[in-house]
């Protein structure tokens, strides 16, 4: 839902005709009242998932969230930490939103915002969570595998790959239609206007997006109705590396 203190249409339009990462600077200090912030209740749906397969035992030490934007997926990672809770974004705008609502958030784990790519992530074998939410379109599909790979990288042995998708709606629907045709209009805009805003809607989708990690040596599973009406289709994906 639009927020009345929420950008407006010309702001908006200023941002989709910005690059990906100098368009998210310029919206940053209203992006949380925009419906492209993901909601609360798809988050907690993927904390629970996290803490209910986490052993006493093997707590999470460290946890990272690719592309973390304002910190959403942080605030609530900081409290399920034990150590480290770490977030890289490429806007130098959404991260400073993002470091005072960490530092504000529930848990004692130490906050690291990292400024960098999604495509080349700089972690080795450091984390036992890694998250991405509300990020996969603006990846291309060219790049899917260089993202999980680093993703892949980033996690320890037994570490977990956990994000929120969906699988694709049906041609009849209204989603399929109006996600179509905002692709269709971002490709004319890409092919006319430089530099590039990437976002395409429908993409890193269940199961396709199955196969691609598996290829990286991930297991997977899907969790399905976590999460109340209206994302009642979320599908909370675990991609654990053994
Ligand atoms: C729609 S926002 C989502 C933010 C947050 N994850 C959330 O769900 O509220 C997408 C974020 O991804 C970041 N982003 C997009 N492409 C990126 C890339 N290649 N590397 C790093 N950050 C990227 C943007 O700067 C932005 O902060």
């Amino acid at each position: 839902m639009y927020h009345p203190d929420g950008p407006t249409f010309l702001e908006l339009m200023r941002q989709a005709l910005a690059s990906t990462e100098r368009g998210y600077d310029l919206i940053a200090p209203k992006f949380d009242r925009t419906p492209f912030r993901t909601p609360d209740v798809v988050l907690e749906a993927m904390m629970r998932a996290i803490a209910e397969e986490t052993p006493a035992a093997r707590p999470v030490r460290a946890a990272l969230d690719v592309c973390c934007g304002t910190g959403a997926a942080m605030t609530h990672l900081r409290a399920l930490c034990t150590e480290r809770v770490a977030g890289l974004d490429f806007s130098h705008g959404m991260l400073d939103e993002a470091r005072r609502r960490v530092a504000a958030a529930p848990g004692s784990a130490a906050v690291e915002l990292v400024h960098g790519d999604a495509l080349a992530l700089p972690f080795d074998g450091e984390f036992d969570v890694v998250t991405s939410v509300g990020a996969f379109g603006h990846i291309l599909p060219e790049d899917e595998d260089r993202f999980v790979s680093g993703i892949a990288r980033a996690l320890r042995p037994g570490g977990r790959f956990v994000f929120a998708t969906a699988e694709m709606p049906p041609v009849t629907s209204a989603s399929w239609w109006i996600s179509r045709s905002f692709n269709a209009v971002m490709r004319v805009r890409n092919a006319l206007l430089s530099p590039q805003f990437i976002m395409y809607y429908l993409t890193f989708l269940w199961p396709d997006v199955r196969m691609r990690l598996e290829r990286h040596g991930l297991r997977v599973e899907a969790r399905r109705g976590l999460c109340p009406a209206p994302f009642e289709r979320a599908i909370i994906a675990i991609a654990t590396k053994d």
